[in-house]
């Protein structure tokens, strides 16, 4: 579609339906196999902010891999907007923990690359830099990557996936690696960022508090292989605060629910 660049804010970011339909996966590993995902089902609706919660090594990122169609699953059915998920599409993209950014490359390059594998770079330059405007990072289009900050970096790789102007962002520990407070002025961002772009988001977090601020609904995984173990609807709206005390008892909660209860 070619769309003015600035008006492609709404229609063509407006967020997916997903479904997942009774998945299961597994890995064969030594000659073993390795149950991953358990009869996972879970409706999304487009728009809709969901987070999953679980163990370490439950199967959370391999789930995340099915959805961005890196891998066919072994059973089940994956849905976006009704139609199966055959293999990577740019209306699904992934942001990971690591930003991964070509070293080599400065920032407007590296964020151009989602348009370069599509043949769009000429004709949709102008998305660059508006996808730069919305992580705030403007005036460092020209910047390499060594020039800049751990949140920044992480930021580039969002604009690197909003460039695609995704239907579906898929959100594996995004900011997993970044500072305390660098963390929370992002967590806030990205809640900026998905109320203005109207995309459905898949958040994988090991922060409860996380997904708590962030997520219309929390999915708690079980031990692996992965099953759904409980979901909580999160009635609050945004801006959340970390010392509400709906919150806090969800967090309770769920920290309960992963077994932690004893922590806090
Ligand atoms: N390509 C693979 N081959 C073999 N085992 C894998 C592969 N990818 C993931 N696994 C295994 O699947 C399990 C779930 O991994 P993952 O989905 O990354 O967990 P999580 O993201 O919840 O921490 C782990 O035990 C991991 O070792
Ligand atoms: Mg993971």
């Amino acid at each position: 579609m070619v769309a003015a660049a600035a008006s492609t804010d709404t229609a063509s970011t407006a967020g997916l339906a997903l479904r997942i339909d009774n998945i299961s996966h597994g890995f064969s590993l030594e000659g073993q196999r390795l149950a991953v995902l358990d009869k996972v089902s879970l409706d999304i609706a487009p728009g809709e902010f969901v987070a999953l919660l679980g163990p370490s090594g439950c199967g959370k990122s391999t789930l995340l891999r099915l959805v961005a169609g890196l891998e066919p699953a072994d059973s089940g059915n994956l849905l976006a907007d009704g139609e199966p998920i055959k293999g990577p599409d740019p209306s699904r993209v992934v942001v990971f923990q690591d930003p991964t950014l070509y070293p080599w490359r400065r920032v407007r390059d590296n964020v151009a690359l989602g348009l370069e594998a599509q043949g769009l770079l000429k004709t949709h330059s102008a998305k660059i830099d508006a996808a730069l405007a919305k992580v705030g990072l403007s005036t460092f289009g020209r910047a390499y990557p060594r020039q800049l900050s751990g949140g920044m970096a992480q930021r580039v790789a969002l604009a690197r996936a909003l460039v695609n102007e995704p239907r579906l962002l898929i959100l594996d520990e995004p900011l997993g690696k970044l500072d305390s407070l660098t963390r929370i002025a992002m967590q806030k961002e990205l809640i900026d960022l998905w109320q203005r772009q109207g995309y459905t988001a898949l958040l994988v977090t090991h922060d409860v508090e996380e997904a708590l601020l962030l997520a219309n609904r929390v999915i708690v995984f079980s031990d692996r292989p992965a099953s759904i173990k409980a979901q909580l609807t999160i009635e609050r709206p945004y801006p959340r605060h970390r010392d509400d005390p709906y919150l806090v008892d969800l967090r309770k909660q769920i920290l309960g629910l992963l077994g932690l209860a004893d922590n806090w």
